[in-house]
């Protein structure tokens, strides 16, 4: 049965990837047809945000236009529409990760909003003066500072595990920092400063082996890969719809049903009470309990018809045109005399980091811009990983399905014009 399953899987993946038709997709994103500075775009930024698809934009001009109504509160016919199109996506999310329930999907601002959503909750609930939060060298910001922020309020210790120079975590140094005071395990899965994709089926079993919880941050993950959380069993996990070609403003938290039901709110108002008196509250039921006030309600349903747009593409296609993309990008790169990779983990997405000899990376984001490229210069919220490369900032490229290998050669000709600028 499991082979047969398999199979069909197996089946259904090589059809969604003989079916993959970049040129197809690219027409469905309209931003894709912009000039900028009379140069055809080309959008190589997608680890920041990435661009929307029409039926994106539809569903949000379709819900304002005909269905928007404040959620769960009304029972005349917007509202029920409203709510129909919020749960139905809160149900698309569900069955994309594979939760066991609804109940297990929260949503929220973004990535970042979850992380602080379980330091805050779980975190003081669960989290006591000496005890350890291990996080790995490798975190974007909002994976390190409400860490921080919890341990300043508890008395907690912040552990970081290191970092190799290929941008791999160091899983021994990792295993090794697991102690008897360790409460939390928050790690990335997929960097955005490396491209570095976390060996996060071990690090789960070995903090599991302890009793530890797990928190991984999807935020880049998602956008390139199946994620199984049940597969994975772990315990919360974190992603923002705007990487995903979904809206801004909206996220979702993942947490298991019985550790999410032990958790205190995050945040107090409408929605997430059941009854209210003076005296006292009693808190609404999961989902709701973690949803305080009017969500971001055509962001959610916006995120919704991205789920539907992935699922049509189907997210195995979209990683194996994403890998060629990565391994090509890779190979012009390497062959650019003056140019430096940072982050050459073996088990990498696709993402390109990268240092020129002479040229500052803001010069290089500028310069490139004027060709029409944009990629990102900077620290990107990943300042310990520039300390680690002794780098003040990369230049990062970041590939999304609708991206080409015609466009990598017009990266590598931008960069080769500009060391030449640069001398
Ligand atoms: C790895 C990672 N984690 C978390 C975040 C935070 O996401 P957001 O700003 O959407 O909350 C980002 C954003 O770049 C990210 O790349």
């Amino acid at each position: 049965m499991l082979v047969m399953n398999k199979q069909h899987n197996t089946n259904q993946t090589s059809k969604a990837m003989a079916s993959f038709s970049v040129e197809k997709i690219r027409a469905d994103f309209p931003i894709l047809a912009e000039k900028i500075r009379n140069k055809p775009l080309v959008y190589l930024d997608n680890a920041a945000t990435c661009q929307k698809p029409q039926a994106v934009i539809d569903s949000i001009v379709q819900l304002y236009s005909h269905d928007y109504a404040n959620v769960h509160r009304g029972v005349h016919t917007l509202s029920v529409r409203s709510t129909d199109k919020f749960e139905g996506a809160r149900s698309k999310i569900k069955e994309f990760i594979n939760a066991a329930s609804e109940k297990e999907i929260i949503f929220v601002r973004g990535a970042t909003e979850a992380v602080n959503l379980v330091a805050q909750s779980y975190g003081k609930a669960n989290i006591k003066h000496g005890d350890e939060i291990l996080i790995t060298a490798m975190e974007h910001h909002s994976n390190i500072v409400p860490w921080q922020m919890l341990c300043e309020q508890t008395g907690a210790v912040l552990k970081v595990a290191p970092i190799n120079t290929q941008g791999e975590l160091i899983f021994s140094e990792f295993e090794n920092l697991i102690s008897d005071k360790t409460r939390m395990v928050s790690v990335v899965h997929m960097s955005n400063a490396l491209g570095t994709v976390n060996p996060v089926k071990n690090i789960i079993a070995s903090a599991h082996d302890r009793n530890i919880p797990v928190l991984l941050d999807g935020a880049q993950a998602i956008p390139h890969m199946k994620i199984d959380v049940r597969d994975l069993d772990c315990d919360f996990y974190v992603f923002s719809g705007h990487k995903l070609y979904g809206p801004s403003g909206v996220g979702v938290l993942y947490g298991k049903q019985g550790l999410l039901e032990a958790m205190p709110p995050y945040q107090g108002g409408g929605d997430m009470i059941r009854k209210v008196t003076f005296a006292e509250t009693e808190y609404n039921t999961l989902p709701y309990k973690f949803e305080a006030g009017t969500p971001s309600i055509a962001d959610v349903v916006g995120l919704g018809a991205a789920i539907d747009y992935l699922n049509e593409i189907g997210i195995e296609a979209i990683a194996a045109h994403e890998a060629e993309l990565l391994t090509y990008a890779t190979g012009q790169a390497r062959q650019i005399k003056g140019l430096k990779i940072i982050g050459e983990a073996a088990e990498k997405g696709a993402i390109l980091s990268f240092v020129l000899d002479k040229v500052h990376p803001h010069d290089i984001g500028t310069m490139l811009d004027n060709l029409g490229i944009a990629i990102r210069a900077g620290h990107h919220c990943a300042m310990p990983v520039m300390d680690f490369f002794k780098v003040p900032a990369t230049a990062r490229a970041s590939f999304a399905m609708y991206n080409t290998k015609q466009e990598i050669d017009v990266l590598m000709e931008g960069i080769k014009s500009l060391i030449e600028v640069f001398g």
